[in-house]
């Protein structure tokens, strides 16, 4: 990345935005970071960064304000969860279309040089989901076009947007769809955490307690790829540095059920016996779904490399010392 660079990230205050702003501030560049989240919630928070907190970018006139002057922008930016969240706030979930869009005008009068976008696996079709261990989802099978309601719509709705924000006005643009990201310094509680920090919360809790099992949303057979954060900002990076415009997958391709990964952090948490209370009522999503990463092996010469278990531990441990210092039950910022 040119240091001279002068470096847009909406959405800094989020679990992706904040690592990615550590990272380019460690390579020098001038950042520019906002979030809707009043400055108690960002997760990372740096002085060396101008910083604007509480700002709605849904509003036009803030995209503005900020993209004036900066070279590039990242949109890390959406109203957004794990499971628990996307399927019960479908609506909420789709008015993240108006950040991207105003963001895109914005660049286009300002005469950004490139914009990034941070799309989803949910933008895949889910007819293609509907088995617990699945092959691969390659970029093409975003279509025909049947994403997860109200979330991956707005994602896929919005890839194309930036398409042809390219096409018709000349803004370079950069599109990763992520698979579920995790990793220290993320939401663990309060509705919107993902399984991998939930389920290290829910067995930390048990341990605490003594606790003979923990709830577990589905039978656990369902399957996913999780990808450590550290991965995902080295692959955003390679990502958003070459010149490949369309859509591409970041994850990696170790897919396991939430059995499988439940075991996991149970023996990283150093429990011999934890019994799982299946709740089949609760928010599931699809069935499997993994990453295919052919195409950035091809094209970025890049593949992840932590396993799972690793990329859980620290993980892991992060949310434990959280969880010690400021106890459970966090009041988290849940206001769109
Ligand atoms: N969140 C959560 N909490 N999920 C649980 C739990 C729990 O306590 N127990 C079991 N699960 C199961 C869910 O039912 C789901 O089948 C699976 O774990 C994965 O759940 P999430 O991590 O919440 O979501 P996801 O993988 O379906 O989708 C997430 O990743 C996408 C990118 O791959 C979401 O965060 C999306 O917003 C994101 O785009």
């Amino acid at each position: 990345m040119d240091k001279n660079k002068k470096i847009l990230v909406v959405g800094a205050g989020g679990f992706i935005g904040g690592h990615l702003v550590k990272k380019l501030l460690a390579n020098g560049n001038q950042i520019v970071c906002c979030d809707i989240k009043p400055k108690e919630y960002w997760f990372q928070d740096f002085d060396e960064t101008e910083n604007h907190y509480a700002m709605d970018m849904k509003d036009i006139l803030n995209c503005r304000k900020v993209s004036n002057g900066v070279n590039y922008v990242f949109n890390m930016a959406c109203n957004m969860g794990g499971m628990g969240f996307i399927e019960n706030n479908k609506a909420e979930c789709m008015q993240s279309v108006l950040i991207n869009t105003n963001l895109l005008i914005a660049c286009n009068e300002y005469k950004i040089e490139k914009y990034f976008f941070s799309s989803s696996a949910c933008a895949y079709n889910i007819d293609k989901q509907q088995q617990p261990f699945i092959e691969g989802l390659k970029e093409d099978d975003a279509y025909p076009a049947n994403p997860e309601d109200g979330y991956g719509w707005e994602k896929l709705f919005s890839e194309r947007m930036c398409r042809h924000f390219m096409e018709d006005c000349g803004i370079q643009v950069r599109i990763a769809r992520y698979h579920n990201i995790y990793g220290p310094y993320g939401t663990y509680d309060g509705g919107r955490e993902k399984a991998p920090a939930a389920l290290c919360r829910k067995i930390i809790q048990a341990k605490k307690e003594n606790a003979e099992s923990i709830d577990v949303w589905g039978d656990g057979e369902q399957t996913r790829t999780f990808l450590f954060i550290d991965e995902c900002i080295e692959g955003t990076l390679k990502l958003f540095e070459s010149d490949y415009s369309e859509p591409m997958n970041i994850g990696s391709d170790e897919q396991v059920s939430i059995n499988q990964m439940i075991d996991i952090i149970r023996e990283i948490a150093e429990i011999e016996k934890l019994n799982k209370n299946y709740q089949l009522d609760k928010p599931k999503g699809v069935r499997g779904r993994s990453s295919n990463n052919e195409l950035i092996k091809k094209v970025l010469n890049w593949s992840y490399q932590m396993s799972l278990k690793e990329g859980l531990t620290k993980t892991y441990k992060w949310i434990e010392n959280e969880m010690s210092q400021k106890g459970l039950n966090l009041s988290k910022y849940t206001k769109s």
